[in-house]
């Protein structure tokens, strides 16, 4: 028999890696992985060109003709929705339905239900399409990624600092990029018990003064947190790193929910990735410690 087919459309970001990896690791054997990117010659999928079980193709949400050749007899379509392109995601999950994919997986948000939020609106935009085509799907709703840390690694290794406008005291919850990655692919690889599942994704909920202790501890120095005003902050996101407005405002809405208290960003519901992988997820401490040489 034939091994069924997984595609990662999106494969060379952070989630899309992580997930072809996690892919590659566990189900080599008994799927096979094909994995979209608009520059099958890009440093960001050299790694992956050379896992067991994977193979890169050129794949672009904007040419649905193309699209819909690629996605034939795909049995699960991992579409990892591209930074401000939630339209382009529901674009190719229509593609993926006209095809016959069985089943479509996608990147949500925590904050989804949160309508007048910026993201809040765009993901309950993707969600609400995505169920209107009325074939299987999943949604992983993710929170603030652990692994945005990695900005703070020049202001570290400088000012043995970082900056946000967020209260430094406030928990909120964060998901580690390889730990989305591990339960995308074992969604991927058993689709049927997944069905018309919405999970929530996170690995741990800590403060900032808590990352502030834990790069303190790990590094051997005093790291410090520096409370930024939100001005600023946008002002950085915008002109130094690179954001569009729109972007930065979101970013902004998360660092004002965090301080408001907002449950559905320091969401009790831990369970779903254990759930999905039978595994414990990431600790904030074990993946500071783990990218601790990097931040020397
Ligand atoms: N950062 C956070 O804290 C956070 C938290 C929650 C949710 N999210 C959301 O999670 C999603 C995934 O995040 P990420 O960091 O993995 O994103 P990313 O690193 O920016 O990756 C986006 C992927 O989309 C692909 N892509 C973009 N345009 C495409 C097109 N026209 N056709 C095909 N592929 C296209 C890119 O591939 P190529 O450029 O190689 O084609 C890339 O692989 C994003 O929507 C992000 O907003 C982020």
């Amino acid at each position: 028999m034939s091994k069924p087919t997984v595609f990662v459309l999106g494969c060379s970001g952070s989630i899309g890696s992580a997930t072809v990896r996690a892919l590659s690791r566990k189900y080599s054997d008994t799927l096979n992985i094909l994995a979209g990117t608009r520059d099958t010659a890009s440093e960001k999928v050299a790694s992956l060109r050379s896992l067991p079980g994977v193979t890169i193709l050129h794949a672009d949400m904007n040419n649905k003709e193309g699209l819909r050749d690629l996605l034939t007899g795909v049995t699960s379509l991992f579409i990892v929705t591209p930074t401000n392109g939630f339209r382009l995601a529901i674009g190719a999950a229509e593609v993926a339905k006209a095809s016959g994919v069985k089943h479509i997986l996608t990147v949500s948000v925590l904050t989804v239900e949160l309508t007048d939020t910026i993201y809040g609106k765009q993901y309950g935009e993707l969600e609400s399409s995505v169920k209107h085509l009325q074939i299987p799907y999943t949604f992983i709703r993710l929170p603030p990624f652990v692994d945005n840390y990695w900005a703070y690694k020049r202001p570290i290794q400088q000012n043995s600092s970082f900056s946000t406008p967020a209260d430094p005291t406030k928990p909120f919850s964060a998901v580690v990029v390889e730990d989305a990655g591990k339960a995308a692919a074992a969604i991927m690889a058993e689709t049927e018990k997944h069905y018309g599942k919405t999970y929530k994704l996170i690995s741990n909920r800590h403060t900032l003064n808590e990352l502030a202790a834990a790069f303190s501890q790990a590094l051997g120095k005093n790291v410090k947190y520096e409370r930024i005003s939100y001005n600023d902050c946008r002002r950085r996101l915008v002109e130094v790193v690179g954001f569009s407005e729109e972007d930065a405002d979101g970013i902004l809405e998360i660092y004002r929910l965090t301080d408001e208290e907002c449950p559905m960003l320091d969401d009790p519901e831990m369970s779903h990735f254990n759930q999905i992988t039978g595994e414990k997820p990431t600790s904030l401490k074990e993946w500071v410690n783990e990218v601790t040489p990097a931040f020397k």
